[in-house]
């Protein structure tokens, strides 16, 4: 079975100094949704953008923001990261003392709720939790920073949750983040990934690259 996928560029890897043009110029060169890695200098060790840029951004795109929230605690920021404009906000269980409670205030914020499993992090941890959400995220990386190698473990784990998705019956999307380049989108693919999440491979090379990037990392 094939299911399209979705290429997520992270402007983690964008110029920040251009970031609105950096936008303007991934979804023009065929991005599906936008990916802001969330970064609080403790729940991973870099810093990177708050919801003040989040709200920048937003008049330079129509795709959705899909927002990766790498802070803790994180329930406090919940609604900054809405009303700056998400589309989808994704939490990690280990930022937040309850995780299910976390995912309803999302969704009671009229968003797409994601729960992210990091490498260590079993797809067990989704047993009480797949019914909730709108999307899993497998880190292939651990999180905080780009250009890290791909940690070929978690191939597995997208593949169980794959099967888990499956027999829910229900529309969740299945998205992986880290080291994705072509070889390894296709890795992911193959054990059931349908969205993928690139910084190093998307902006590689500067803007005229983009499209022919995004096209590699969809297979065409
Ligand atoms: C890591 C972030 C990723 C990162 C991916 O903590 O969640 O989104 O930007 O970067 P690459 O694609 O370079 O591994
Ligand atoms: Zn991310």
């Amino acid at each position: 079975m094939t299911r399209p996928v979705r290429i997520a560029p992270s402007i983690l890897s964008a110029d920040f100094a251009r970031l609105g043009e950096e936008v303007r110029a991934i979804d023009a060169a065929g991005a599906d949704w936008i990916h802001i890695d969330v970064m609080d200098g403790h729940f991973v060790p870099n810093i990177s953008i708050g919801p003040a840029v989040v709200k920048a951004l937003r008049p330079h795109t129509a795709k959705p923001f899909d927002v990766h929230l790498m802070i803790s605690p994180v329930d406090a920021y919940l609604d900054a990261f809405a009303e700056a404009g998400a589309d989808t906000i994704t939490v990690h269980p280990e930022a937040g003392p309850h995780v299910h409670r976390t995912i309803q205030h999302v969704k009671a914020l009229g968003k797409r709720a994601g729960v992210v499993l990091n490498p260590a992090t079993p797809a067990k941890m989704l047993d009480y939790l797949i019914d909730m959400v709108d999307l899993v995220l497998v880190m292939s990386v651990n999180p905080g920073f780009g250009g890290q190698h791909f940690i070929d473990s978690q191939l597995r784990k997208i593949a169980a949750i794959r099967k888990m998705i499956d027999s829910t019956g229900g529309a969740i999307d299945l998205e992986v983040d880290g080291g994705i380049d072509p070889d390894t989108a296709r890795r992911a693919i193959d054990a059931g990934a349908d969205a993928l999440v690139a910084g190093t491979a998307t902006f590689r090379g500067g803007p005229d690259c983009y499209a022919a990037n995004i096209r590699a990392l969809r297979g065409d």
